[in-house]
């Protein structure tokens, strides 16, 4: 208890010193939750708009050592100052080494869990509401593959990690966390998950990928069963899938999908279910086109984002944000100047829409990070006191998406 409250003094101290340099901050996150109505979230009776960051990091750090869990006060002091008011979040870290927050099924570190709820209560403090993923496509943190790893080495029968998807015993250590996450009382302010209105949203799982079922069937079904699964515990927060956007077999709109590629999620069906309240899309023009030119990349960006307000307009009726963008500064011909322009462009596609009362509601940019987190950088990382170009684009785009009227 006494580190603890040590802890918590660190990061006003920061939020302190930051406001004698005469920046203002944010109200806290208030007591109401974000709601959808058609396109558009509202908030109080009001449409409400996203200018947010990715920073995956934000529990393993809160739950480390004093001098990391500064880290996470610095991140949220720059975010407030910044006007940003989301952060996307991995509420996941199955297995592993380091500061596993589900060691094995059921069995959770206390530590860790202490670490994100220390995460959520000084993000509501700082007006930054969380979108929290509940577990990864992918191995980093965990992921598919560890859920599937657990079942076999209780003597199921598993043939790919994608029977994450379909073996039912790996979908109820599934329905186990979820369960775990959405009723978990924060040992800092009190509230069940499910009631604290910091919470933004939750996500199914980042970045769904079943290459092995282009029918979609598996993921469809998956989505169809978890979402209901969410919403029967939690009524109160926003549902979103995780999704990168691609487009499924089926459908028209495929031709947009990067090199043709299927990847067994349908942007469309899988967003029509019902209990899904907004889309999303990421944007890697430097993976998913490794070796094309900028006019190349530049174009398919456009594409990608107008093809996606598009459809979310007119044929699911539900908001869209943008979730991932980045531009890496380990990519051929790379300048701060070049990320600028890309920023940009991006946002100017998003706050257009908004503007204009269309779907797109927000983007969130991969990834803001402190100094000294240098073992997380991925060459995406936005860093505070380097990047004052950035940083000032990203500021004017939260004055600019605040200050929409209905
Ligand atoms: C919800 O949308 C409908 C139709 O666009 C509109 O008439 C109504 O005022 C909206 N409600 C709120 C709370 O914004
Ligand atoms: C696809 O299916 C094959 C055969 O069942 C399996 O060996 C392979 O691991 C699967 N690939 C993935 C990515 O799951
Ligand atoms: C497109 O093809 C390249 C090269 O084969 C691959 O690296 C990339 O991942 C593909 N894009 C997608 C979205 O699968």
């Amino acid at each position: 208890m006494g580190v603890h409250l040590f802890l918590v003094m660190v990061c006003f101290m920061v939020a302190f010193a930051i406001v004698k340099n005469g920046y203002t901050h944010k109200a806290h996150v208030d007591g109401s939750f974000v709601q959808r109505n058609g396109t558009q979230f509202i908030l109080n009776g009001k449409p409400h708009y996203v200018n947010g960051f990715n920073a995956y990091w934000l529990m393993t750090m809160a739950a480390d050592t004093p001098n990391t869990r500064s880290k996470v006060c610095t991140t949220l002091v720059q975010a407030s100052q910044l006007g940003l008011n989301v952060a996307r979040t991995w509420a996941f870290n199955d297995g592993g080494d380091y500061k596993a927050l589900q060691v094995s099924p059921a069995s959770y570190e206390e530590n860790v869990f202490q670490g994100l709820d220390f995460l959520i209560s000084e993000a509501g403090k700082h007006g930054v509401q969380l979108i929290l993923s509940l577990v990864n496509n992918w191995k980093n943190f965990g992921g598919k593959s560890k859920y599937v790893e657990w079942a076999r080495q209780r003597g199921e029968n598993i043939i790919s990690e994608d029977d994450f998807f379909t073996h039912p015993v790996v979908k109820q250590y599934y329905k186990n966390h979820v369960k775990t996450m959405l009723t978990r009382k924060n040992t800092i302010n009190g509230l069940l998950y499910k009631d604290d209105p910091t919470i933004f949203a939750w996500e199914l799982i980042n970045q769904p990928r079943y290459k092995n079922d282009t029918s979609g069937k598996s993921i469809q079904n998956w989505v169809s069963e978890m979402a209901a699964y969410v919403k029967s515990i939690d009524s109160n927060h926003l549902l979103e899938i995780g999704l990168e956007g691609f487009y499924g077999e089926t459908t028209s709109q495929k031709l947009f999908n990067p090199n043709s590629t299927q990847v067994g999620t349908d942007f469309i069906s899988n967003n029509q279910i019902p209990e899904i309240d907004f889309a999303t899309i990421h944007i890697y023009p430097d993976q998913w086109l490794p070796g094309s030119d900028e006019t190349t990349e530049n174009a398919f960006v456009e594409k990608w984002i107008e093809g996606h307000i598009e459809d979310s307009n007119n044929v699911l009726g539900k908001p869209l944000i943008v979730a991932e963008f980045a531009k890496s500064s380990k990519s051929p011909g790379y300048s701060i100047y070049k990320r600028d322009n890309y920023f940009k462009k991006i946002y100017e596609a998003i706050s257009t829409s908004a503007t204009s009362g269309g779907s797109c509601a927000g983007g969130i940019f991969w990834q803001l990070m402190p100094q000294g987190l240098d073992r997380y950088g991925d060459g995406y990382e936005v860093i505070f006191e380097n990047s004052p170009s950035t940083i000032e684009i990203i500021k004017q785009q939260s004055i600019k998406m605040s200050s929409i009227k209905s």
